[in-house]
């Protein structure tokens, strides 16, 4: 697949088979990402790997009920009744696979490397014919110092990018994107075949 065209294509997925995920194919997609460029090179991503289905659909129910807890409920926002109150949602859609890219505490942008890794992911297992989901919702919970070393993070690694993987049992629609907000273009030279 070309590049561009998994650009393009590439979607969140929210409905998966249950076809379990390879390690060797995670493995050759956790290699994509660490191809992701990372401030003075420090590469401090780190991995964790969570398989099988009841095991996500307990983290979904803890991960949840956390989300509206502790970070919607001061904010006023636990009436709300879309999506996150229905106890029959799980944050990560029946996927059997949960990847969460995480951070060590060095270099100068940690978080943002990690972020990169995960598009290089995210890009690699489209083209393999997978399907992914940013998971932004469990990451508050993931990042409980008890939880971190009930699932085995270590107490000084950040989890920064949750993501599913699986296989895709449907493909949603493109979800359309706004014009750029091209903030500022300054040019010296309005030549346009000019530097
Ligand atoms: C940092 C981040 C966190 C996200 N968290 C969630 C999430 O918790 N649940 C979810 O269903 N989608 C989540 N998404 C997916 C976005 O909703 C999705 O990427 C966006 O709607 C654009 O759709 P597309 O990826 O299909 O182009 C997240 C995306 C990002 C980048």
């Amino acid at each position: 697949m070309e590049l561009i065209e998994a650009i393009y294509q590439r979607r969140a997925i929210r409905d998966y088979t249950s076809a379990k995920v390879a390690a060797s194919t995670l493995n050759e997609l956790i290699d994509a990402a660490l191809q992701a460029p990372s401030a003075m090179n420090h590469q401090p991503w780190a991995f964790a790997v969570f398989q099988g289905r009841p095991r996500l659909l307990e983290y979904s129910v803890r991960a949840k009920a956390h989300f509206l807890a502790m970070v919607l409920a001061p904010f006023g926002f636990h009436e709300r009744g879309d999506t996150l109150t229905d106890p029959t949602y799980n944050i990560f859609y029946n996927a059997s696979t949960l990847l969460v890219i995480c951070a060590r505490h060095e270099g100068l942008n940690p978080a943002e490397d990690c972020c990169l890794a995960a598009q290089n992911f995210m890009l690699a297992a489209h083209a393999a014919g997978l399907g992914t989901c940013p998971i932004g919702i469990a990451r508050p919970w993931l990042n409980l110092p008890e939880v971190k070393e009930e699932l085995g993070i270590p107490s000084d690694v950040a989890a920064v990018f949750p993501l599913t993987v699986g296989y895709p049992a449907s493909l949603p629609a493109p979800t359309p994107r706004q014009a750029p907000d091209v903030l500022c273009w300054k040019n010296d030279n309005p030549d346009p075949a000019g530097p």
